[in-house]
């Protein structure tokens, strides 16, 4: 039985959602519902970064260096009982939220996994396993603190496609998220030729099946390391009878040939590579788009542009999130190294909330 009165009303709207993984009952939905107020609420309920505002107004110079501005922040919030609420809170959110998922999904761990494998073979999307892959050392992370992470569970996939559902309060229930980035942020090459595009570490598949929507004269293919994940993005594409191709590669070593795209796309990858390996990406990047075509990449915004209440927020990520490789990338010049590989700026970048754009091609 379940310790309280469950309100089932927002459970019962995800009836017609059939693309989220589907959980053992009512109350495993209504309690993820919770985590996610929860969530929100900790996030702009509780009026922490207002607060913290208030209080580092004299470091929102951006021209002092962003690591000692972190320092002063993180020295303000230690006075402030409330920047600790919120810290025990957006940890705990996280714990509750997987410690559910993992269980729910596993309660009916042979159905979900048939699923996966009854979708095997099945178009119109195509399915690429490499059976002698090895997913690198560096990946063996509890990203976002994902149970076994992000290859080491057959449901995986279905995992992190729920995790996200409830980390983006309601921008992921439906693909909202992707769908906005794909349709509304994302130029097409100068020439408007898109005939192969290239998802970079694609994970479930949202960002892949928007983009042949958007793009239908094109093949469009979803790279990942993790088998899980690709399979759950099988899976999905399939049923929504989506023909796209997901492919078992690295991202620093894809194996396609030279100048073979003409879209490269990447949603939230980078931060989650070590710096030797956004080297690595780079330099593939630049080796298999062609010519004039587009990248865009979608990521966590430089620290050198970021408030004090965004620094403290990521360092928090990284020490308390999983996020290993965060503080790297949001600490580098990643317009310098796209530099340094040959990308030349493609169309002027911006800023979508926390998340930075930057669209770049590469000179004829
Ligand atoms: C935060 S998720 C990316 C999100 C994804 N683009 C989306 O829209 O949901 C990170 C993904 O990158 C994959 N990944 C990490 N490093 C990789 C690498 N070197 N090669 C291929 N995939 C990688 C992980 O398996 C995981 O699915």
């Amino acid at each position: 039985m379940p310790l309280m009165e469950v309100d089932t009303s927002q459970a019962l709207k995800r009836e017609n959602a059939t693309i989220l993984p589907e959980l053992a009952s009512r109350e495993d939905e209504s309690y993820l519902d919770f985590v996610e107020s929860l969530r929100s609420f900790v996030l702009d309920g509780m009026q922490f970064d207002q607060q913290l505002a208030t209080r580092t107004a004299h470091l929102e110079d951006t021209s002092e260096p962003p690591a000692e501005r972190l320092e002063k922040v993180r020295e303000i919030a230690r006075d402030m009982p409330v920047a600790r609420v919120r810290d025990r809170l957006m940890r705990s959110q996280q714990e509750m939220k997987w410690r559910r998922i993992v269980s729910s999904l596993d309660a009916r761990r042979d159905i979900h996994l048939d699923r996966l494998k009854s979708a095997e073979g099945r178009g119109p999307a195509r399915l690429e396993l490499d059976p002698g892959f090895e997913p690198p050392e560096y990946a063996n992370v509890h990203f976002h603190l994902q149970p076994d992470g992000y290859h080491k569970d057959p449901l995986a996939g279905f995992r992190y496609h729920y995790g996200t559902k409830v980390f983006f309060v309601g921008d992921n229930d439906k693909d909202q998220l992707h769908a906005s980035l794909v349709n509304n942020h994302l130029p097409s090459p100068a020439d408007g030729r898109v005939e192969r595009i290239l998802d970079l570490a694609c994970s479930v598949g949202q960002s892949t099946t928007a983009l042949k929507q958007r793009f239908p004269q094109a093949d469009v293919t979803g790279i990942d390391h993790s088998e899980p994940m690709l399979r759950c993005a099988h899976h999905r594409a399939v049923e929504l009878g989506i023909d796209v191709c997901f492919s078992q590669r690295l991202v620093e070593n894809t194996g396609y040939d030279d100048n073979s795209f003409d879209m490269v796309f990447s949603f939230i990858l980078f931060h989650e590579i070590p710096t030797r390996i956004i080297r690595e990406t780079l330099a593939e990047v630049s080796r298999v788009l062609r010519p004039g075509g587009m990248f865009a990449v979608y990521d966590f915004m430089m620290a050198s542009g970021m408030t004090p209440a965004q620094l403290y927020h990521r360092h928090f990520d990284s020490r308390h999130n999983g996020e290993a490789y965060g503080d790297d990338f949001c600490y580098t010049d990643f317009n310098g190294l796209l530099e340094e590989f040959g990308f030349v700026e493609a169309a002027p970048g911006k800023h979508l909330g926390t998340t930075q754009v930057w669209y770049a091609t590469l000179p004829g």
